[in-house]
C-alpha cells in the first residue's frame, strides 16, 4: 500500500495529507518537528516527478476562514526546509486552489490552504463530509496519507478522500504504525511505560491496555495526584481528578494481581501558586506523602527522578508519553529532563509518543536522534496504543 503501489507518478496530480499543526507564535512557528516529519514524503513524491497538493490543518478552527489559522507561515517554513518554491492557495477547494494546483508543473510543490476553514472537512454528517471530499478530489489523481497525528479523526481529508482516489500510505505513517506497533506485539523485555501529563482521564485507554503487556508504568506529571490520593495521601492544591480516585484504586490494585509495577514518585517538588506573571518560582522538595496543605505539585522531585532514571537503565523497549511537571518553567523542568536524558541511554527501542513530549524533548534542547522514535502524534499514538482502529488508516488497509 506504499507509494509505490501508484505507479508512475510523472504529472500526475497526488493529494498528499501532512499533519502540519504546528503550535505557533503569532506567526511564528515555535516547533517545526511536524513540518520538517513531513519533508521526507513530499520530496519523494515531488523527485518522482508529481505535481504534489499538501492538504492540512492547523488548530481548531470553527469550519469558515479565519486568518490567525492561515497555513500560510507554514507554507513558508516547508520551503526552507525543501530548498524549493512552494506555492499557496488562498482557500482548500475554491478558485485560489484550483489555480494554483493547474499551474503546477512535474515536481511542484503546493499547500492549500488550512482545510478546518471548510465545515464539510469535520463534519459528523457523511453527506457533508462527502460532499466537500468530493471537491478535494477533483483536485487531483492520486492520494497519499500521511499525516499520522490526524489518522486518529473520521474527517474528509483524512477518510474520505481515500474512498474516491487511488490511495497509498506515506513513508511517515508506515514508520509511525511500525514502530507503535512494536510497543503492542511482542516488545522485548524489560517494558517500561513512562506516563505523566495533566489528566489520568486521557491515559485511562493506554494504561487499560499496556497494564498486561509492560513489565513497570512510571507516572509522573499533574495526573500522579489522583494516583496519590487514592494511595491516602494528602495532596494539597494539586489537579485532581475526584471522578478517577476509584480507577486509580482499581488500577494499583490490578497491578499488584498482575505483577505489573505501578511506580509512583516518592518526592515532589511544590510551590504555593502556579508559576506565570511576575512571580518567582519558589520549588521546595517535600516527600510526596507529606504535601502541604497551602501547596500544590509541579514536578517530580529529585529522588524520583532517579528511581525513574534507574528504572529505565536496564528497559529494552521505553515508551514515554506526558511531561513529569511543567517543563516550560525551569524551577519544574528537572524531572521532565531526567527522564529525557535516561531515555537517551536506553539500549533498546525508546519511543517518545505525544504532542507535549516531543515538544519538551527539543525545547529542553535533546538531540532527537538521540531517542528511538519521536512520534508526530498525540491523540493518534495515544489511540494506537490504546488498541483502537483508526479510521486513517483502516481506509488505506480496507481490501
Ligand atoms: C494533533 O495535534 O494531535 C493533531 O494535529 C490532531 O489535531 P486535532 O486534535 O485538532 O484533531
Amino acid at each position: 500500500s506504499g507509494i509505490k503501489s501508484l505507479g508512475d507518478l510523472t504529472g500526475k496530480r497526488v493529494l498528499v495529507r501532512s499533519d502540519l499543526n504546528v503550535p505557533l507564535d503569532g506567526s511564528t512557528i515555535t516547533d517545526d518537528g511536524r513540518i520538517r516529519a513531513s519533508v521526507p514524503t513530499i520530496r519523494q513524491l515531488s523527485e518522482a516527478g508529481a505535481r504534489v497538493v499538501v492538504v492540512a490543518h492547523l488548530g481548531r478552527p470553527k469550519g469558515e476562514p479565519d486568518p490567525a489559522y492561515s497555513l500560510a507561515p507554514v507554507a513558508g517554513r516547508l520551503g526552507e526546509l525543501l530548498g524549493r518554491e512552494v506555492a499557496f492557495a488562498h482557500d482548500t477547494v475554491g478558485a485560489s486552489a484550483t489555480e494554483v494546483v493547474s499551474g503546477l508543473g512535474d515536481g511542484d510543490v503546493a499547500v492549500l490552504e488550512n482545510v478546518r476553514f471548510n465545515a464539510g472537512e469535520t463534519s459528523k454528517d457523511d453527506d457533508v463530509r462527502g460532499a466537500f471530499a468530493d471537491q478535494l478530489a477533483q483536485l487531483a489523481d492520486a492520494f497519499v496519507s500521511d499525516g499520522f497525528g490526524v489518522v486518529h479523526r473520521k474527517q474528509a481529508s483524512v477518510y474520505d478522500v481515500a474512498l474516491r482516489l487511488p490511495s497509498a500510505m506515506g513513508g511517515l505513517v508506515a514508520t509511525e504504525i511500525d514502530v507503535l506497533r512494536r510497543l503492542t506485539v511482542d516488545p522485548e523485555r524489560p517494558y517500561v511505560v513512562v506516563l505523566g501529563g495533566s489528566k489520568v482521564s486521557d491515559k485511562l485507554g493506554v494504561i487499560d491496555n499496556l497494564i498486561d503487556k509492560a513489565d513497570k508504568i512510571l507516572i509522573g506529571g499533574g495526573m500522579v495526584f489522583t494516583f496519590l490520593k487514592a494511595q491516602g495521601h494528602e495532596v494539597g492544591t494539586s489537579l485532581l481528578e475526584e471522578d478517577q480516585l476509584d480507577t486509580c484504586r482499581r488500577y494499583l490494585q490490578e497491578a499488584a494481581d498482575r505483577e505489573v509495577e505501578i511506580v509512583l514518585p516518592t518526592d515532589i517538588v511544590v510551590d504555593t501558586a502556579f508559576p506565570g506573571g511576575d512571580r518567582e518560582p519558589q520549588p521546595v522538595v517535600v516527600p510526596s506523602s507529606e504535601i502541604p496543605a497551602d501547596s500544590l505539585g509541579l514536578d517530580i522531585g529529585p529522588e524520583s527522578g532517579q528511581r525513574f532514571a534507574d528504572e529505565l537503565s536496564d528497559a529494552r523497549t521505553v515508551f514515554w508519553n506526558g511531561p513529569m511537571g511543567v517543563f516550560e518553567v525551569d524551577a519544574f523542568a528537572g524531572g521532565t529532563k531526567t527522564v529525557a536524558e535516561a531515555l537517551t541511554r536506553v539500549e533498546g527501542l525508546s519511543v517518545v509518543g505525544g504532542g507535549d513530549s516531543a515538544a519538551a524533548v527539543r525545547q529542553l534542547g535533546f538531540d532527537e536522534s538521540a531517542f528511538g522514535h519521536i512520534s508526530t502524534g498525540g491523540g493518534a499514538s495515544l489511540e494506537f496504543l490504546e488498541g483502537k482502529e483508526l479510521p486513517g488508516i483502516a481506509v488505506l488497509e480496507r481490501g
